[in-house]
């Protein structure tokens, strides 16, 4: 970026990476589902993950938020090592994600849900409790669940269980969220809804890491990509540009070209 350029010719130091990976890899038995992955988000920036099925990309999230364990590489998180800690203790530290398939309390209410987002900072105290609340209220209101707080996320749409899980970790008031596919399952003005969302969050400072399959979409939301296959990084760069890279295009056609033999 030539503005950066600039400041560092200025002397400012150049943003810290929020997170670094180093050469990950997580296989499990001979499947290679992440090999050799380095990557580094910079602050208040939206990343995304673009690949075909089985390419990876959800196994690059379980390693970021130490769910599986990494078969070689590290993990650095605000300038610390964190490849050995346990999923709990990156959670804490500010690294909030969504699942793939929506993980939430089927028989709680949607309130209750978020709650369980805003509670990790230990509530001991009355005036925590009181602002554990009022982010879970904001939270509420920003994912479009207002009026459905008393609901039972089993009551309520596909769409509307995943807006649950977003607003439970922005309760947390993360550093870093990571999104696996958040608007699957959504119709096109719920997607606008949560892709704006995310835009209004990076507009705080938010870094976020979003896997989606929409090109398109991908290109629209985000800052910068990386593209993966077969579990391995195949171009990382500006949207426009990773979409258009050849590798890339051959890994989204050759797919296609298979499926449709
Ligand atoms: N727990 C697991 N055990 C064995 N293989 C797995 C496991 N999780 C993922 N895989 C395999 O790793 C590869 C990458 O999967 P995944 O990360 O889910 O890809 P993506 O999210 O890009 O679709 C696939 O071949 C998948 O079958
Ligand atoms: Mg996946």
């Amino acid at each position: 970026m030539a503005s950066a350029a600039i400041e560092d010719a200025a002397g400012t130091a150049p943003a810290k990476s929020v997170l670094r990976a180093d050469d990950v890899a997580v296989h499990f038995g001979g499947v290679k589902a992440v090999d050799g992955v380095s990557i580094a988000l910079t602050p208040g920036r939206i990343f995304g993950v673009l690949g075909p099925n089985g390419s990876g990309k959800s196994t690059l999230l379980a390693a970021l938020t130490r769910l599986v364990p990494l078969t070689r590489g590290s993990l650095e998180f605000d300038g610390r090592r964190y490849d050995t800690v346990r999923p709990h203790t990156i959670a804490a530290r500010g690294v909030a994600r969504t699942f793939q398939t929506v993980r939430i309390l089927p028989g709680r209410t949607v309130f209750d849900n978020v709650a369980l987002g805003a509670e990790s900072a230990g509530a001991a105290r009355k005036a925590e409790r009181s602002r554990a609340r009022q982010r879970v209220r904001v939270a509420i209101e920003r994912t479009g669940l207002a009026g459905k707080e008393r609901h039972r996320p089993d009551e309520l749409s596909y769409g509307y269980q995943r807006r649950v899980e977003i607003a439970r970790a922005i309760a947390s008031e993360p550093t870093l969220l990571l999104l696996d596919e958040p608007t699957a399952g959504m119709n096109r003005q719920e997607r606008d809804d949560i892709t704006g969302l995310l835009g209004d969050l990076r507009g705080e400072g938010l870094t976020q890491l979003l896997i989606e399959h929409d090109v398109q979409m991908m290109v629209e939301a985000c800052d910068h990509l990386f593209a993966m296959n077969f579990g391995e990084l195949i171009a990382d760069g500006e949207p426009e540009a990773v979409v258009r890279h050849p590798a890339v295009q051959e890994a989204y056609l050759g797919k296609q070209g298979r499926a449709h033999a």
